[in-house]
């Protein structure tokens, strides 16, 4: 059996780690295709070495334009790599724009897809990834859900039950893997100055916020005052980075520290030793919870209702700097319940299973 992987972000490398392992242990043959969506090394190279994915055999380095433009000329290559590489599924992950170039060559080329991370909806098209996540749900042969909820959205979009399997989340499984690895490299702690639960993390690097100049100020001003109270550590996004350079409205408090994105097992050792996570990151959110920190998402509405309900995340709108201070401050040290929504580590597993059985 031959899968073509279609990769190009970040947290696709991250969730690809998992399910590429298994392969090899059922003898199926992959090829990744990455679409060069991130380009640059701490976007993109850092994880495949520090995660040991196998490096792709095709790399169109498409890099960054406009929606339509970037979506089209991976269209176009990933057509072409399935027409001679012709395999026996096409495997895709999430919402990004490489997720959408891939089920949609593979849905023309009668391709079966199987997509990983099914089902997630905001109910907010005026996101690229909710629009890129329904089409690649609608065109998808197999659709593996991380949770209920998953399933419960796709049914009542009229996804036949049959198509659906809900395995768990494979970045749960990822954490399993690497998240006592991470816990050990404290060093990184010292270089940043920070000690360890007196600190918060921030990420940011949704379009809602980042395009929106005051959503950018509310959550930058917020957490800046929120730093005179307890440090915060920011792994900027190039996308985020782009907005802030140049900001006049932006004088960064010593300690608000903005740094260059990380690898995978900093951001984990970040994410263990942290008193709270600030984030629009669908990932980090749920790293906040495998690691136990409390978590705001600094937006109107969630995926992950599941922790919400929960209590380990609550939503705060980034609509002035003082709610998102406020919002901030009011959740440290809020625990939440014990929950156990995203399985038994074992999804990457369970999707090969499903993908060499044919169902
Ligand atoms: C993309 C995904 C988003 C995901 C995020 C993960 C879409 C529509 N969005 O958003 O769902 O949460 O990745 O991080 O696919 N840039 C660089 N170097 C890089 C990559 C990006 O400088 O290696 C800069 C460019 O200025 C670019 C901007 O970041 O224009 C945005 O990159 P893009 O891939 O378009 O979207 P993301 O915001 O990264
Ligand atoms: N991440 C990382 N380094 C960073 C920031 C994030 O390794 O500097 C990891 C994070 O731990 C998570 C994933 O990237 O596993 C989340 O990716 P991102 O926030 O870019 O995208 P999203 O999950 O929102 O699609």
């Amino acid at each position: 059996m031959k899968v073509v992987t279609v990769v190009g972000a970040r947290p696709q490398f991250i969730k690809a780690s998992a399910v590429s392992r298994e392969f090899p242990k059922r003898n199926v043959e992959e090829v990744i295709v990455h679409t060069g969506q991130h380009y640059d090394a701490n976007m993109s190279d850092i994880f495949f070495k520090e995660l040991g994915i196998p490096t792709p055999r095709y790399n169109f380095e498409i890099r960054s334009s406009r929606h339509g433009e970037m979506t089209g000329r991976m269209l176009e290559s990933i057509e072409t790599v399935l027409l001679g590489e012709k395999p026996d599924w096409v495997l895709i992950y999430g919402d990004t724009n490489s997720t959408l170039a891939g089920a949609l060559a593979a849905a023309k080329l009668h391709i079966p897809i199987a997509h990983v991370e099914a089902g997630l909806r905001s109910f907010n098209r005026a996101m690229p990834e909710e629009v890129n996540r329904i089409m690649a749900d609608h065109l998808s042969s197999i659709l593996f859900s991380p949770t209920e909820l998953g399933r419960k959205n796709l049914i009542s979009e009229g996804i036949p039950s049959t198509k659906i399997s809900v395995v768990g989340d494979v970045m749960y499984d990822v954490s399993q893997y690497y998240g006592s690895l991470a816990n050990k490299n404290k060093i990184l702690l010292q270089r940043l100055g920070l000690e360890e639960k007196k600190f918060i993390l921030l990420t940011c690097h949704r379009q809602e916020n980042t395009d929106n100049i005051d959503r950018l100020k509310a959550i930058f001003l917020g957490l800046n005052d929120v730093a005179e109270k307890m440090p915060v550590v920011c792994p900027i996004h190039p996308r985020t980075k782009k907005y802030l350079l140049d900001a006049e409205w932006f004088k960064p408090s010593k300690e608000l520290k903005l740094i260059d994105p990380i690898g995978y097992l900093d951001m984990v050792t970040l994410e263990h030793t942290s008193a709270l996570i600030a984030t629009d990151s669908g990932g980090v959110q749920k790293e906040a919870f495998f690691y136990e920190v409390p978590c705001v998402t600094l937006r109107d509405e969630t995926e992950w209702e599941e922790l919400i309900e929960g209590g380990w995340n609550i939503l705060v709108p980034p609509l002035s700097k003082e709610v998102v201070r406020d919002g901030v401050l009011s959740r440290l040290n809020r625990m939440g319940k014990k929950i156990f929504p995203y399985g038994d580590g074992k999804a990457s597993q369970a999707i090969v299973d499903a993908m060499v059985r044919g169902v």
